[in-house]
């Protein structure tokens, strides 16, 4: 073969740039060694343990057993786009026309990929406090954007700092990318600070993407919707799901709702790459919609009941544990251990064979952290703890 020839089958198995330099994710390389382990006790998952409350599921199986197989429309079907917009408007007071600013999506993790698709030319940068949901970065660069990272701080309780935000911004700057109740901090945002967050959106005609998947769970505070404070609405794609509050993670089922000219532009892409959502699944969230509040908040006290149980325990092993008021994570500073979040949470699982995550997957701000999700049994946590307390004695 000549040299042009083989140079050309080189070529041609490369992989574009933007993906070639994204870098897997930090998560799943964990969790790849997790899996060949045995007697793991893993407070690694971004998952409710929860089964899918029985009237969702069952609403799932009378859909197929119905013989709704086929496609919906593009933007989901009317009943739920319908319900959705009544949802959000009975817990937050934001208003969404069900016919033209609602388009339903296979997951949150689908309708990031169409608003960032949709608002980002190329080079174009997104501001994202974090730490935050690992996919957020690599989504803007698979966008063809430039993510540019906020570290936020125990010490303000995890709260974004608009001034922050505000001395990040450039001429290139697009939008600010926000995701509260917090993975990985479970910090919940004030309606202060998202006001001037806002503000800074107003000063430099910025787009919000706020991701509010974790919204229904929170405990002892009021979730604040971004798009309902006032004339938020305008600039903000609200993003939100069922995978989280309903838990629904298994049947990708979510949704994006904003201007109608914007929402628009995210149809046009959901429609050439996915057509539409699951029929059974969008069936199964209209029955959660109607009917599942009674579920979520049965799931939100037993959420609760494990938060107080590993909020203290950690402090008490002498790992700072800011206290968080939303989604189902606590995010102990280990650095009373001596060790590198990498490091601890490798230790961790070799010796104690206890999963957490090292808070730098979750990127600037989360070194000196790691993830312990408490959706999981409460004596699996109560076992972690025993096995974090051995651990610490022989590290702390
Ligand atoms: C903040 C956040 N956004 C989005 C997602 C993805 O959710 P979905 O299952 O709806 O794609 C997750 C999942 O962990 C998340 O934590």
């Amino acid at each position: 073969m000549s040299t042009q020839a083989s140079n050309l089958n080189v070529r041609r198995r490369q992989l574009a740039d933007r993906v070639a330099t994204l870098k897997p994710s930090g998560i799943r390389k964990f969790f790849d060694i997790v899996a060949t382990m045995k007697d793991v006790i893993s407070l690694g998952i971004g998952e409710p343990d929860f089964t899918t409350p029985d009237p969702i599921l069952q609403a799932g199986i009378r859909s197929l057993q119905s013989g709704q197989t086929h496609y919906t429309s593009n933007s989901g079907t009317l009943e739920l786009r319908q319900a959705l917009s009544r949802h959000i408007h009975r817990l937050y007071g934001a208003s969404y026309d069900p016919q033209s600013e609602v388009v339903i999506t296979v997951g949150v993790s689908e309708a990031l990929y169409l608003a960032l698709t949709a608002l980002l030319n190329p080079g174009e940068e997104v501001i994202i406090p974090t730490p935050c949901f690992v996919a957020y970065q690599a989504e803007v660069i698979l966008a063809g954007g430039v993510p540019v990272e906020i570290p936020s701080r125990m010490e303000n309780n995890f709260q974004p700092q608009p001034a922050d935000i505000e001395a990040a911004v450039t001429p290139r700057t697009r939008a600010i990318l926000i995701g509260y109740p917090n993975n990985p901090t479970g910090a919940v945002v004030s309606r202060q600070i998202l006001g001037e967050i806002l503000e800074v959106a107003e000063k430099y005609d910025l787009m919000v993407i706020s991701d509010e998947i974790y919204d229904q769970l929170v405990y002892g505070t009021p979730h604040v919707c971004f798009p309902a404070i006032p004339s938020a609405r305008e600039r903000t794609l609200l993003l939100g799901g069922f995978s989280k509050d309903y838990a629904m993670t298994g049947w990708r089922i979510g949704y994006a709702a904003g201007p109608a000219e914007w929402m628009n532009g995210l149809l046009r892409i959901h429609q050439y790459t996915i057509m539409c959502a699951p029929t059974t699944a969008q069936d199964a969230a209209l029955e959660a919609l109607l009917h599942g509040q009674q579920y979520v908040d049965e799931m939100v006290a037993e959420y609760d009941r494990r938060r107080n149980l590993i909020v203290g325990g950690l402090n008490d092993l002498g790992l700072s544990t800011f206290e968080p008021h939303g989604a189902f994570y606590a995010f102990p500073n280990i650095t009373s251990s001596g060790m590198d979040e990498e490091t601890f949470a490798q230790k961790l699982l070799e010796e104690e064979r206890v999963a957490v995550v090292p808070g730098s997957a979750f990127g600037l701000g989360g070194e000196g952290f790691v993830r312990c999700s408490y959706a999981t049994a409460y004596e699996k946590i109560e076992e972690a703890l025993q096995r974090m307390d051995r651990f610490m004695r022989r590290h702390g």
